[in-house]
């Protein structure tokens, strides 16, 4: 039978309202064709992000009303402490309000202005992180990362030769290496067991300590489970317990694979980093047993991770991804290949060849997608990452023009993946219809979070 087993029913809706095309025109000019700035209950279906946006479970609606909101030594605080520590392994578990104030913690304590951290490909918001204590942040993912057209099983491997060279470039310069798993900014790439493996090692023999980044760690394993070999009839827990056990510590945004809304969590082996961090905890979020976080919080964050490494579940949150690429191939949408575990990249750039860069093709695109079906996704191209050379005062453009298509955790169904396919197919075949966009307004920095635009030459966005 080709129809997957789904792992749950429903039973609490969420009212959506139907929001017709000419509403959607309004919204879309009034928001300045920035979908950032487009009230959520004018979206049929939401693809900004798939971090914070999980449907919660009926076992971590009820650990809620559980929360032992004491100030110091929460209930929840110790069960939290140690569901992680069963499946990270780290001797400290220290609670965040979400994934980029770990990194903010560990980068604050560990990092000088003259450091250099590697990683396979740092999300924007760790290398934003990284920089802002004036250190420089270097991606080492394999070549064939960057190439959305190579169809490969990991992706989002560290190339070896790349690290290498960045340690006799920099040397202890170096204070800790990190690794993504999943890589999100190459497309939500794996990286496999016997990479991690070869970067472990020889961060070990370097006596460099490994930090990953494990906002999408069981994704990650399921696909070890099915694409590597030796790992099949290993349950999901148990491959990521190896994989952390290859590392020293971790950073994690719980708004992802730990099926929350809002949390976050540091691990890590070390005494003296943790106590630094610990710290730091208690000046910028709150005391270590919280975190930034109500002890309600912390039980569903516990929840979640029991509840995210079954094999069932990632069975059918991958697969809906999947399925959801490959009906837009089927209908001659370029995507990213493969379909990564969390979103579907759309290949702006070759499915709009006469936008040019300089006119947002994927901001048009994303905006089409909008207007057409009331679906939002986020632009990743130029409107995200165009900037001057300080030099020659040229812009650089990005190599690729992309639209992320992000899934949200248990709450979309098939009809609904099914008709975002079917959107961007129509789309497809009136794709030289779509005009390119001008910037009206923009901030000097992020700009693409506040940015005002309108199609050039003030006609409509998709000609009739
Ligand atoms: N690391 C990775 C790989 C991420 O994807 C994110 C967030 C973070 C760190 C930061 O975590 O949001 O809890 O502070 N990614 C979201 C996204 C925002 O849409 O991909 P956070």
């Amino acid at each position: 039978m080709d129809l997957p087993f789904v792992p749950y029913r429903i039973k609490v809706v969420e009212h959506v309202k139907n929001v017709s095309p000419a509403e959607r025109a309004a919204h879309l000019r009034k928001a300045g064709y920035n979908l950032f700035s487009i009230p959520s209950e004018a979206i049929y279906v939401d693809l900004l992000t798939d971090s914070g946006t999980s449907a919660m479970s009926d076992a971590q609606w009820g650990a809620l009303v559980q929360g032992d909101e004491a100030y110091a030594g929460s209930r929840n605080y110790y069960e939290f402490e140690a569901t992680i520590r069963d499946l990270f392994g780290y001797k400290h578990v220290i609670p965040t309000h979400q994934g980029r104030v770990a990194e903010n913690l560990l980068f604050t304590t560990r990092l000088k202005a003259d450091s250099v951290v590697p990683n396979n490909i740092h999300f924007d918001t760790t290398r934003a992180n990284v920089e802002h204590q004036g250190a420089l942040a270097i991606d080492c993912v394999i070549d064939e990362g960057l190439d959305p057209s190579i169809e490969l099983p990991f992706k989002g491997n560290m190339s070896l030769d790349k690290l290498g060279a960045a340690y006799e470039r920099y040397g202890d310069r170096i204070p800790f290496v990190m690794l993504t798993i999943t890589n999100n900014s190459g497309g939500g790439q794996p990286v496999s067991l016997a990479n991690i493996r070869a970067v472990s090692d020889f961060c070990r023999d370097k006596g460099l300590p490994l930090i990953f980044d494990a906002c999408r760690f069981a994704e990650n394993a399921w696909f070890i489970k099915r694409r590597e070999e030796g790992y099949a009839e290993m349950s999901i827990k148990a491959i990521a317990r190896e994989i952390f056990s290859l590392g020293n510590g971790c950073t994690m945004s719980a708004k992802k694979d730990a099926l929350v809304n809002i949390g976050g969590f540091l691990c890590l082996d070390d005494d003296d980093w943790a106590q630094d961090i610990t710290n730091l905890l208690i000046l910028i979020e709150g005391f270590r047993t919280y975190g930034g976080l109500a002890g309600r919080d912390l039980a569903a964050v516990a929840q979640g991770l029991r509840e995210v490494v079954d094999d069932d579940y990632l069975t059918y949150r991958i697969g809906q991804v999947q399925r959801m690429g490959e009906e837009m191939q089927a209908r001659g949408v370029p995507i990213i290949r493969p379909v990564g575990g969390h979103a579907v990249y759309v290949d702006a750039k070759s499915m709009l060849p006469h936008i040019p860069q300089a006119l947002f093709p994927a901001q048009s695109l994303a905006c089409a997608l909008y207007l057409e079906g009331g679906v939002r996704g986020v632009e990743i191209g130029s409107l995200m990452f165009a900037h001057t050379d300080p030099g020659t005062g040229e812009t650089i453009y990005p190599a690729m023009e992309l639209v992320r298509l992000a899934v949200p955790r248990r709450v979309y169904t098939e009809t609904h993946l099914t008709y975002v396919a079917e959107i961007c197919g129509r789309l497809g075949e009136r794709r030289e219809r779509l005009r390119g966009l001008e910037i009206e307004y923009e901030a000097p920095i992020l700009r693409h979070f506040t940015a005002r635009l309108r199609p050039v030459d003030g006609g409509p966005l998709i000609e009739e």
